[in-house]
C-alpha cells in the first residue's frame, strides 16, 4: 500500500462536539484521540474492552499465520502490534490522523507493522489486497456505508472482516453525544438496530458471528471516571494546573466540569447501557 509521509506528533486541538454530519464526527473523533490526555484516560487501546476484546476478535477471525491484515482506523496501533506479535499476521495499519499515526509509529519499536496515513473512504490499496480487515470502534465515526464498500474492495473474496463497534437502541444516547465521553466512546453516531446487518449485506458481506460486549462499555466508563477523579485530586493537592493542561490539549470541558460533571456523565452512560440503549458488539463477516 502506498503511504503518505508521517508528520511528527503534535497535540491536536479538538472541538468536542458532534453533529449528524459524518465528516464532522470523524474530525471530532480524530481530534479527541489525537490528544495525549485522551490516552491517559482511555488507555492505549482506544475501544471498550481493550486488548482482551481485540484478542477475542482476532481469535474468532481465525486468520492463518502470515495472512495480510489491514487495521482500518488503527489509532495508536495497539491492536495492530498485537495482531503481528501474537497472531503472526502481516499487518498494515491506517488512520486518518497524521498525528495519531506518528504516535503509533513511535511505539512500533519492533517495526512489525506498515503504517500509513489514509482515509478509509479512499484506501490506497489495490482490490483484493488483504485476507482480513480489523476495524474497532471506527465505523461509528465515519461515513460507514462508503467505508464498508472500501473495506470490501480491498479484501479478497472470502476474506474476513473483524468488526467491533458501538450500537444504540435509538435516540436516547444522543443526549450525551456532544459531550466528551460521548465522543470518546463513539456514541455520537453509533449503529442503529438492524443497521449492521443491512449495511454489511449491502457492502457484500455475510455475517458469520455476532456477539455482545456491552459490559466493556461500563468497564471503560468506570476506568475513565476513576482516572478523571485521580487527575482532579492530584491537581487539587498540587500546583498542577489541570484545567490549563486540559485546555492546551483541547479538552477544556473535561477539567472545567469537575468531579460532579464527570460522575453525572459516567452515570448517564452506565444507565444507558443497563437500559440497553448503548452497547458494544463484535462481528465476524465474510466477504462474498
Ligand atoms: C475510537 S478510535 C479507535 C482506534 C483503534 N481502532 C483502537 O481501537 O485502538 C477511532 C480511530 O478511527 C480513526 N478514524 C476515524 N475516521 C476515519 C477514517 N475515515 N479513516 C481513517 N481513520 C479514521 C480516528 O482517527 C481514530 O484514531
Amino acid at each position: 500500500m502506498t503511504s503518505e509521509p508521517v508528520a511528527p506528533a503534535r497535540a491536536a486541538t479538538p472541538r468536542i462536539e458532534t453533529t449528524g454530519d459524518a465528516a464532522a464526527v470523524a474530525a471530532c473523533c480524530s481530534a479527541v484521540y489525537g490528544s495525549p490526555l485522551a490516552e491517559l484516560l482511555v488507555g492505549p487501546s482506544l475501544h471498550p474492552g481493550g486488548l482482551e476484546s481485540t484478542r477475542m476478535l482476532l481469535a474468532a477471525a481465525r486468520l492463518p499465520c502470515g495472512a495480510r491484515l489491514l487495521d482500518a482506523g488503527c489509532g495508536l496501533g495497539t491492536s495492530a502490534r498485537l495482531a503481528a506479535a501474537e497472531f503472526g499476521l502481516r499487518v498494515e495499519a491506517v488512520d486518518a490522523s497524521a498525528a495519531i499515526v506518528a504516535r503509533a509509529v513511535a511505539r512500533d519499536t519492533a517495526g512489525e507493522v506498515v503504517w500509513s496515513r489514509a482515509d478509509l473512504l479512499a484506501l490506497p490499496a489495490a482490490d483484493g489486497t488483504f485476507d482480513g480487515v480489523l476495524s474497532e470502534c471506527v465505523l461509528s465515526t465515519t461515513a460507514r456505508g462508503h467505508a464498508l464498500a472500501e473495506l470490501r474492495r480491498v479484501l479478497r473474496d472470502g476474506g474476513t472482516l473483524a468488526l467491533s463497534d458501538v450500537v444504540t437502541s435509538g435516540a436516547a444516547p444522543l443526549a450525551i453525544a456532544d459531550r466528551l465521553l460521548g465522543a470518546a466512546l463513539c456514541i455520537g453516531d453509533a449503529w442503529l438496530p438492524g443497521e449492521i446487518e443491512d449495511q454489511l449485506a449491502e457492502a457484500g458481506f455475510t455475517i458469520e458471528r455476532r456477539w455482545d460486549r456491552s459490559e466493556t462499555v461500563v468497564e471503560l466508563v468506570d476506568r475513565i471516571e476513576s482516572r478523571v477523579r485521580l487527575a482532579l485530586a492530584v491537581a487539587r493537592g498540587s500546583s498542577l494546573d489541570l484545567a490549563g493542561l486540559a485546555e492546551l490539549a483541547g479538552l477544556g470541558s473535561l477539567a472545567s466540569g469537575g468531579p460532579d460533571a464527570a460522575r453525572h456523565l459516567a452515570d448517564d452512560v452506565r444507565a444507558a447501557v443497563r437500559r440497553g440503549e448503548i452497547g458494544y458488539v463484535a462481528v465476524i463477516a465474510r466477504a462474498r
